[in-house]
């Protein structure tokens, strides 16, 4: 068959993707800017292959699957590599890993167990480095995988890649070997560049990756030199013996059969490896392996993107050779991709507590490190503005971990004709209310406070919510419900429902609603601190309430203080100040906390002086993840005790609580010798005084 023969409509999808994928390289390799997902570019390449696996009449000589990379900047030397510098085939399932492996024992004969040499793969970029009798003569990169940028001086920079290796010559390594691997940024110093260019007003990364490449291609190697770049090995490229008249003969008797033993060669060498290197005896090991790196990809130093398995064995490697781009023996096994393209269908505002308006994105659902994704917040107008979105757009959006989705950039050559601005509401999307705008705030805020539906719900939501009153049975929807029906509108009106009320909503059956009942009753019993709390004041959390019932006593000598009077208390500044005076100075918000005082009942606080308190002048300081209290409910504890919970560890420090993922704060307890807590020691130790 000839192209001719072929549907016109294919043709035209392939010129297509050679556009695409073209421009995405040059973005990508050349501006070091990419602006698509790399999962959006490996989805397109993918399809290119598969078309021209199909028809190879369609497969061009100018056919971007036939490169690697980019073309070599026009700035820097070129190098043409001895050995050409190869890519990865990628798999993102178990089963496409044992298909992969099946494919293997077919082609070696055999269903022996092949050992797998399991590697991180680092999100960094390829380089080769020339050592002959031992000195790093050449450093190059990938380029278009044949030949490449000479970025000898950059290189030299890097601390941890050796400008000698140790040993000598001829005895400890061949005269010749070109080490392989990749240059990354470590995520802290990728953090610091970018708080520093956007310091100075300059443009900052995109990710790691991009800020490697654009620190190993500078032309002022003293440049580089501040950027913190480090290195790991992964392979070998040229290795040989320089003979008497100076040409190469190809002499691998210093080297081990084994890929893994000869990364710890390298590695004796003074290279450094990648600690989380593995050899691995079955297929078992490999789905731990990737488990674990996965798992622990938020802890390490430096970014990666998934693992990279390969046939340790070098012999067999040898006998399976190469494809096209990628060698048989090796695979990237990677992770669900952490960005991808989706498109904008609508932005839509919704109403918090405090009455803040937060454009909300609706997006066409999207499969995103993990999980199906189709709202992201927008935050506020200036995060709109700096994104330059429009509704209709694609975008890229990023989940990692378990944060929330993120809207990173607009793909502005995605952008069609009939794009819409967005347009911020000039009332209340809820009750049609005057909103405002605080100077120096960014954020819209209806001012109707209770009166506004939206805000109605959410007071109540927080007034029932685990930390203030705990009214189990109270879900978020009853809530939604009980006030769309105009049988509550305050947190006040909880206590006069009855069972019948409850028990006509939807799935609420008698039994249910007997129990939100009972729970509702127990609410009335509380403490000062909580009833504060539960009054949802802005900025007014658990800590800063357990102060104020603390420092005042009495509801009373709260709702009427001073401006100047709630400065004096710990924590509260003046815009906390200004917030629960306002709060209190409000009609509607007075009327329901007086509703509130005469139905519910708390404790006196016994007035004590604070050095009677069991841990007065006792200076703590929390840190890690503590999994049975939050720490400002930790906090809100230790206070009410008496005790100072300070933010940072110094001489004065006479505890830490250390919770889980503990950082440097634990380290530098430890080496100032200070006690330290677990979760359980504290636990234990506010029961004693409870
Ligand atoms: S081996 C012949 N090992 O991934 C095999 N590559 O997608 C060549 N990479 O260009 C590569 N970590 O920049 C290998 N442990 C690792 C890697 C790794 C990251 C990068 C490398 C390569 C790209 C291919």
């Amino acid at each position: 068959m000839s192209t001719a023969d072929l549907p016109q409509a294919l043709f035209e999808k392939v010129k297509q993707l050679h556009k695409e994928i073209n421009q995405y390289n040059h973005q990508y390799y050349v501006l070091d800017q990419p602006s698509v997902p790399d999962a959006e570019y490996d989805r397109l390449m993918r399809e290119l292959l598969s078309i021209e696996q199909e028809y190879p009449e369609l497969k061009f000589l100018d056919s971007p699957s036939q490169k690697v990379g980019g073309q070599a900047l026009k700035a820097f030397s070129q190098v043409t590599h001895q050995i050409p510098m190869l890519s990865l085939d990628n798999v993102f399932s178990s089963e496409e890993w044992a298909a992969f492996i099946k494919r293997i024992q077919d082609r070696l004969n055999s269903d022996k167990k092949l050992v797998i040499c399991a590697e991180p793969k680092l999100d960094g970029l390829a380089v080769s480095l020339r050592y002959e009798k031992g000195f790093l003569v050449q450093a190059a990169t990938r380029g278009d995988g044949s030949i490449g940028e000479n970025i000898t001086e950059n290189i030299r920079t890097i601390k941890s890649i050796p400008l000698k290796l140790i040993g000598e010559s001829g005895i400890d390594y061949p005269d010749v070997i070109e080490v392989r691997g990749e240059v990354f940024m470590p995520k802290a110093s990728f953090e610091r560049l970018n708080e520093m260019a956007i310091k100075k007003g300059e443009k900052s990364f995109a990710n790691p990756r991009n800020a490697a490449a654009g620190s190993l291609r500078q032309l002022d190697s003293k440049v580089t030199a501040k950027r913190n770049l480090d290195f790991y090995a992964y392979g070998l490229g040229f290795v040989g013996e320089l003979t008497v008249n100076n040409t190469l003969a190809n002499e691998q008797v210093f080297l081990k059969n084994s890929h893994y033993q000869r990364l710890c060669q390298i590695k004796s060498l003074g290279l450094p490896m990648c600690p989380e290197v593995r050899l691995l005896d079955d297929q078992q090991q490999v789905q731990h392996f990737y488990q674990d790196i996965l798992s622990k990809r938020d802890q390490l130093s430096y970014e990666i993107d998934g693992t990279v398995l390969k046939v340790d064995n070098i012999l067999l490697q040898e006998r399976l050779g190469f494809v096209a781009r990628a060698p048989r023996w090796a695979m990237a096994y990677k992770f669900p991709a952490q960005e991808e393209l989706t498109v904008i269908e609508d932005v839509e505002f919704q109403v918090g507590r405090t009455g803040a308006i937060t454009p909300v994105a609706r997006l066409k659902p999207v499969f995103v490190g993990g999980v199906t994704v189709s709202n992201a917040t927008l935050h506020n107008q200036s995060e709109i503005e700096r994104l330059g979105l429009k509704i209709g757009d694609t975008v890229i959006i990023r989940r990692a971990g378990d944060v929330i989705p993120q809207i990173v950039s607009v793909v502005l050559e995605k952008r069609t004709e009939d794009a819409k601005d967005v347009i911020f509401p000039q009332t209340c999307p809820v009750c049609d209310s005057k909103v405002s705008k605080v100077e120096g705030e960014a954020v819209l805020r209806c001012t109707a406070g209770l009166f506004c539906q939206a805000q109605r719900k959410e007071a109540i939501k927080h007034f029932a919510s685990r930390k203030a009153h705990d009214v189990d049975g109270l879900g978020d929807k009853l809530v939604e419900q009980l006030v769309d029906e105009g049988l509550i509108s305050t947190p006040a009106d909880l206590f006069s429902l009855t069972e019948i009320d409850i028990s006509t909503m939807d799935r609420m059956g008698l039994k249910s609603a007997k129990n939100l009942i009972t729970s509702i009753d127990k609410a009335k019993h509380t403490t000062l601190a909580k009833f504060i709390y539960g009054l949802g004041i802005r900025e007014v959390g658990e800590a800063t309430a357990a102060n104020l019932a603390n420092y005042f006593y009495t509801l009373t000598a709260i709702r009427t203080a001073s401006f100047e009077a709630l400065q004096a208390v710990d924590d509260v500044g003046a815009i906390v100040a200004k917030n629960i005076v306002n709060f209190f100075k409000e009609e509607h918000n007075l009327a329901v906390v007086l509703a509130l005082d005469a139905i519910m009942t708390w404790p006196d606080i016994v007035v004590k002086s604070a050095d009677e308190l069991p841990l007065a002048d006792q200076t703590f300081v929390l840190t890690g993840t503590l999994s049975q209290m939050g720490r400002s409910e930790a906090k809100a504890a230790l206070q009410l005790l008496g005790a100072k919970v300070s933010g940072s560890i110094s001489a004065k420090t006479h505890f830490l609580v250390a919770g889980e993922k503990s950082g440097s704060k634990l380290i530098k307890a430890q080496d100032l010798g200070l006690a330290v807590l677990t979760e359980d020691d504290l636990v234990a130790l506010l029961a004693k005084y409870n």
